[in-house]
């Protein structure tokens, strides 16, 4: 049995920092002493913690002494600003933002991909982006019996990857197109409900989106497969929580589709959902609250021997950040 493990959750208040709470107590995770630490707009408001009311504090260099590990869901400039202040203090920070993502040095994990990299960090671990995590966890056991030469794939991205207030808004959104009033937008950038639009990143140099590159990169690393081809095309869509992909792989030869539902059906933290004679698969509805992703509709593209189509949903708060961080954090109790 481990000794009890400090943690400090940095955005606490926030959609993910809401379900790392709901984690930490509902998985048997060695808690020792838990702070909750956010902006100054939410210092002093209280959170109950296994039926104990938790303070919320401002961050500051102070906060971090004595904590082990800091669950770090605030944001890239807030992660920049305090991760290294924590791991000055003496702690490892699973950070869930983009901020150290790319950097040789900084482990980039997902348990079930490649847990061995959480051997090696110098303080700071970064948790992948929502869709790569969601779609990695599904296609790493088809990659590992045949490897993967190019994926085309398609997100419907919820209102949950732009945080708490989003969601809020999708919904005030959708009364007032109900009232028959024009609705706003502030958190997006466009109204989302009964709308879609491409992802809300900012564009990169090759008319990517940020959000598309990271599907990327991301994907590209955690693999340790550098020359991986992936091509995406991120959207956001009116769904409040979890977020569904639509997954074209290619491979150097054909892959039977029943061997892959078959391995799909056995892997870790996915989930094969398929009712053909129902027409029933995968929906966000279904995946809100799982821990597992949800794939489905796994079928032979038609207009390549070699293809391989797919469908998936899955939690973005929890597996998708949450979650992840983790179990992550679990790592490196074990190790
Ligand atoms: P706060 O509630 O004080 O604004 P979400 O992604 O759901 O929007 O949540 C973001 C989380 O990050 C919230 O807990 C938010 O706290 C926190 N946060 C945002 N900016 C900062 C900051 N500058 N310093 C500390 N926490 C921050």
């Amino acid at each position: 049995m481990s000794k009890p493990i400090n943690v400090a959750i940095l955005g606490a208040t926030g959609a993910v920092g809401q379900e790392l709470l709901e984690l930490l107590e509902s998985r048997n995770f060695p808690l020792g002493k838990l702070k909750l630490l956010a902006s100054p707009r939410s210092a002093g408001s209280e959170i109950i913690f296994k039926g104990e009311k938790l303070v919320v504090e401002v961050v500051s260099e102070e906060a971090f002494q004595d904590v082990d590990i800091v669950l770090a869901s605030a944001g890239g400039s807030t992660s920049k600003q305090w991760a290294p202040i924590a791991v000055k203090a003496g702690a490892v920070v699973i950070d869930n933002s983009s901020a150290f993502r790319m950097i040789p040095e900084v482990p980039l994990i997902v348990p079930e991909i490649n847990p061995e990299a959480a051997k090696n960090h110098h303080g700071i671990i970064a948790n992948p982006n929502c869709t790569t995590i969601l779609m990695g966890v599904a296609i790493w056991p088809l990659h590992q019996i045949q490897p993967i030469k190019r994926i085309v794939v398609s997100t419907y991205q919820s209102a949950s990857g732009a945080g708490a207030r989003a969601m809020e808004e999708v919904k005030v959104q959708s009364q007032a197109i109900l009232n028959n009033q024009i609705p706003q937008a502030e958190i997006l950038p466009y109204p989302l409900a009964f709308n879609l639009f491409p992802h809300n990143s900012p564009l990169t140099d090759n008319s990517y989106c940020e959000e598309e590159m990271k599907m990327v990169n991301e994907t590209r690393k955690i693999f340790n497969a550098p020359d991986l081809l992936v091509t995406p095309t991120c959207v956001r869509v009116p769904v409040l929580r979890a977020h569904s992909e639509a997954v074209n792989l290619e491979f150097e030869k054909p892959f039977d589709v029943q061997k892959a539902r078959d391995i799909i059906s056995k892997a870790p933290g996915v989930e094969l959902v398929e009712d053909w004679q129902k027409n029933y698969f995968p929906m966000p509805i279904d995946a809100t609250g799982k821990d597992d992703v949800l794939v489905g509709r796994i079928r032979q593209d038609i207009s390549n021997p070699n293809g391989l189509e797919l469908w998936l949903c899955g939690d973005q708060i929890r597996k998708g950040a949450a979650l992840n961080a983790v179990q992550i954090a679990e790592l490196l109790i074990d190790n």
